[in-house]
């Protein structure tokens, strides 16, 4: 039960300061709110031009169950950040059931690593280019990795090109921590945010080990997966009386 890597020290996000942006799905009828911030240098440089918010929604609906670098995804999440009802900031979310990463050995073809086997979120984002520097970014993160839908999300990541400074400072004031030292294949330096595992108190009296099986598959492991494998199955499965 559980891993080991050197690289990720779990995360303990209830000291948080609680985040000061909402989140709310983000929809095609919020593009002509966020195309305007694709028009700023360091936006477009980073992640694209104006097209890039819609390509994001039309691809939503297609990546479920495809495969990315050995990794399943599992969710597609986006979320408007507002600040006292005022949109602030655009944050993605694909959710994995697993982490990997290039090992970047060979440099003419790059080779798969897998990392620890953890519901994975991957995240990107944006702020009003207007609005930058206020903690907007930092807060609208934290409020990602509090969204109560990505709770059987164990660890989150980021890959940002090393020059991106403000990406960087951004995801430490986060609480990501840098995963690696050196870029990988691609260029990209990956930073990790690992939080504990939640605990679910629920008296043994009220919970029958098929239902939970059930629900977790469905929720998070996928059918194919051993469910006894997660941590937090075991826990629970401990308290169910035999
Ligand atoms: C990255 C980005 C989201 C940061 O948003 P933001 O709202 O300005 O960030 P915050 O105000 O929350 O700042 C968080 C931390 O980063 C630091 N920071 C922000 N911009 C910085 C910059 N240009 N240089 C150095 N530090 C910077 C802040 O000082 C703060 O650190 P602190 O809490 O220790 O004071 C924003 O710059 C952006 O949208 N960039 C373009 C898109 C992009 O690069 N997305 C990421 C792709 S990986």
């Amino acid at each position: 039960m559980g891993f080991s890597d050197e690289n990720l020290v779990e995360t303990d996000m209830s000291t948080a300061r609680p985040p000061s942006v909402q989140l709310r799905p983000f929809t095609r009828s919020d593009l002509p709110i966020v195309e305007p911030w694709f028009d700023d240098d360091e936006t477009s440089r980073y992640l694209g031009g104006r097209d890039w918010p819609g390509r994001m929604l039309e691809l939503a609906a297609q990546v479920i169950g495809t495969e990315f670098r050995g990794a399943i995804q599992t969710g597609s999440y986006r979320f408007l950040a507002n600040r006292d009802d005022c949109p602030v900031g655009l944050i993605d979310c694909g959710v994995f059931d697993r982490w990997t990463e290039y090992g970047g050995e060979d440099a003419s073809e790059p080779t798969v690593r897998e990392e620890p086997h953890l519901p994975t979120g991957s995240v990107t984002y944006v702020t009003n280019p207007e609005l930058r520097g206020q903690g907007l970014g930092r807060s609208m993160i934290r409020a990602l990795v509090a969204w109560p839908e990505l709770s059987e999300v164990r660890l989150f990541e980021a890959g940002v090109e090393p020059e991106n400074i403000a990406s960087i400072q951004c995801l430490l004031a986060a609480g990501f921590r840098p995963y690696r030292s050196k870029p990988d294949y691609e260029g990209m330096l990956y930073f990790t945010l690992l939080r504990r595992p939640r605990t679910l108190l629920i008296p043994a009296s009220r919970l029958s080990e098929r239902q939970w099986i059930v629900t977790t598959k469905s929720r998070s492991l996928g059918e194919s997966q051993d469910p006894w494998r997660h941590p937090m199955l075991c826990l629970v499965h401990s308290l169910v009386p035999s």
